[in-house]
């Protein structure tokens, strides 16, 4: 379909554009007194933006029925990736300088950093296997067990966000809403469909006559 590549084109460019107006902020001297902790709260922001996004899409389809939403899917799973990736390097580049000894001192001194990358290293095998290739080779049922981990990467960067901050938790708190529904709704959807399967399975086993 025509549309689906025009709206992919446009999902494309425009996830790129956080990323252009930090770095023409960068180049301009605009980022503040401290860039480094800007681009790392940024790129970090925009990992739990994009995570939240990705797993929107099954409940936008279902709820509207709209079924080639699911076509947008792995490309926001893989910027959530992306932002992932890029907050991960601002953290050891910039704020630790390639040290991994101060970097390793620091997982112990602030726990939620070690939060953030468990949640970050579980994001890892999904981006490998999120080609049509890897698909085939996984096996549907496999490759869809294993990308449940982005339910506990979703959960991981929530909690990362609510630990780091120090006194106002009103951001971490309504990403971990908007998560709560998301994964609420799942939920929702497994518990009624095994409720309208249960009549079903008592027919089916009822002893012969
Ligand atoms: C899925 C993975 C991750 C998500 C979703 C995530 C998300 C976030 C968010 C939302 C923030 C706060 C942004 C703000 O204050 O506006 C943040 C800050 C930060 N994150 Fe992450 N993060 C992840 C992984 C990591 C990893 C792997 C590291 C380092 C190894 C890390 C280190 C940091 C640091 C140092 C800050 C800044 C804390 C400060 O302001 O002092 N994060 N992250």
């Amino acid at each position: 379909m025509k549309e689906i590549k025009f709206y992919k084109v446009a999902i494309f460019i425009n996830a790129l554009v956080p990323l252009a107006l930090v770095g023409w902020d960068w180049l301009h001297g605009r980022l503040g007194a401290d860039p480094l902790n800007f681009v790392t709260r940024t790129t970090g922001t925009l990992t739990l933006v994009f995570l939240m996004l990705t797993l929107a899409v099954t409940p936008a389809r279902k709820i509207t029925g709209v079924q080639w939403l699911i076509r947008f899917r792995r490309m926001l799973g893989l910027y959530a990736f992306f932002y992932g990736f890029l907050h991960f390097t601002a953290y050891v580049w910039f704020d630790k300088f390639f040290n991994l000894r101060a970097a390793a001192e620091d997982v112990w001194r602030r726990p939620f950093i070690i939060v953030g990358l468990t949640s970050f290293f579980l994001m890892v095998p999904l981006a490998i296997t999120s080609t049509n290739g890897m698909i085939k080779r996984l096996g549907g049922k496999r490759w869809q067990r294993l990308h449940k981990l982005v339910y506990l990467t979703a959960i991981g960067g929530v909690l990362h966000f609510y630990l780091l901050v120090k006194s106002d938790t009103r951001r971490p708190v309504i990403f971990g809403a908007i998560l709560a529904v998301l994964l609420g709704y799942r939920l929702y959807v497994a518990y009624s469909s095994k409720l309208k399967a249960k009549p079903l399975s008592l027919t089916q086993t009822a002893p012969p006559r």
